[in-house]
């Protein structure tokens, strides 16, 4: 059996693809330093899968411990990289803190493997593209000054991948640009976890409708969309999971070479209350919600043309807008029954 070795595997998505790669035949080796995830999540993932995952416990910007994972750990065919710190407001108060955590992390992982044949999967962002000049924005369009921090940690990643390929390492490489995950395990198992409050908008939209909070605050109707709220491309954890496993699959082919990038969403956007107003159609449950002030940073609208993966990878999304919100409500209601 194929190991890979899945970093940041304890997280909402590298959880979900955890389970995806058992389900796919492959052995996860899953490390993870729990700064953002809870040691339960991999009881929760043999729940699921019915084998318990090995997991090491190890922080990546440890040089020394990377280090230790490829001379004492197994021989590993893949790595799928999301380990990284996800907070674009923290970013921007502590930029430091992003810049070592993501970069130095990938630097001590790609110098641990060097030289040997494997295949690396990147998670990265939408946020790339900044607010594009055309939609559906698709893998060529420019990459816009980040935002953030962490928007930055992205684009220079990608870049010390493309470069690290170029070099002629051993390592074959796809970039992932995610666009919005949303949603959970049709188990109810595992889901997002979010830290505090809530930044993004469907763990408050939950937490808002099992009365964690009082409301939610829709940030700006006065966009230049249809309904004026802000448009975005949202897709269920478990579809971009599976594509993932797509991603491995291209690279054991002989025919990919080196590097390239992928768009992963569904291809078409909703709206802030689109959403909102899928969620109460889709649950029953009445959200209470306000208009408030824009949210600074935001980007009006985007979403992806995903014809490419859909060509190479083979993939494409299969769950609806109303999945994603029952599944994201179902774990919502399990966490308050079952605090982890
Ligand atoms: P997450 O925070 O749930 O998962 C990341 C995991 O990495 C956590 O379990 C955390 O404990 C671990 N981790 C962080 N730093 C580590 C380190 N130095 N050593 C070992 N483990 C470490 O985040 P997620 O939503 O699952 O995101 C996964 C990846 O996808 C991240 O790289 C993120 O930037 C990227 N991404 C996420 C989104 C999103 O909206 N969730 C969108 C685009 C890209
Ligand atoms: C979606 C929409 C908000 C909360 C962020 C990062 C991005 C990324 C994913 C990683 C926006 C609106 C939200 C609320 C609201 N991840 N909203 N009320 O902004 O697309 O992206 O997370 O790479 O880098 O920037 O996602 O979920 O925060 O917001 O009206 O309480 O919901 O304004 O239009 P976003 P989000």
């Amino acid at each position: 059996m194929s190991k890979i070795l899945v970093t940041g595997g304890l997280g909402y998505i590298g959880s979900h693809t955890v389970v995806e790669l058992m389900k796919a035949g492959y052995e996860p080796v899953i490390v993870d330093d729990l700064s953002n995830s809870h040691p339960k999540i991999l009881d929760q993932i043999t729940r699921i899968t019915g084998k318990k995952p090995v997991f090491h416990q190890l922080d990546l910007k440890d040089e020394a411990g990377v280090r230790n994972l490829v001379t004492a750990g197994p021989n590993i065919s893949g790595i799928i990289h999301f380990a990284a710190s996800k907070a674009v407001g923290e970013s921007v108060q502590f930029p430091l803190k992003y810049y070592h955590n993501n970069i130095y992390s990938l630097i001590n992982l790609l110098n641990a493997y060097y030289g040997k044949a494997v295949n690396f999967v990147f998670s990265s962002s939408c946020t790339v593209y900044g607010q594009p000049d055309h939609l559906p924005v698709d893998e060529n369009a420019p990459v816009k000054p980040a935002e953030s921090p962490y928007g930055n940690t992205k684009q220079i990643a990608e870049e010390i991948l493309r470069d690290t390929v170029a070099s002629g390492a051993n390592y074959k490489v796809i970039s992932l640009r995610y666009f919005n995950p949303v949603g959970a395990h049709e188990s109810a198992l595992i889901g997002e976890l979010p830290i505090g409050v809530p930044q993004n908008l469907v763990p408050f939209i939950t937490q808002t409708a099992i009365g964690k909070r009082e409301k939610i605050t829709v940030f700006g109707d006065d966009y230049n969309t249809p309904d004026g709220s802000c448009i975005r491309d949202y897709i269920h954890v478990v579809d971009l999971a599976k594509a993932h496993i797509a991603a491995l699959r291209l690279m054991e082919t002989d025919s990919f070479k080196g590097y390239d990038v992928f768009n992963l969403g569904t291809g078409k956007g909703n709206s802030v209350l689109e959403i909102i107003h899928a969620f109460e159609k889709t649950t029953g449950v009445k959200l209470n919600y306000t208009i408030g002030p824009r949210r600074g940073g935001d980007i009006e609208q985007i979403w992806g043309q995903v014809t490419k993966a859909k060509e190479s990878l083979h993939w494409q999304t299969e769950l609806s807008i109303d999945t994603m919100m029952a599944s994201a409500w179902a774990w919502e209601k399990y966490l308050s029954n079952n605090p982890l």
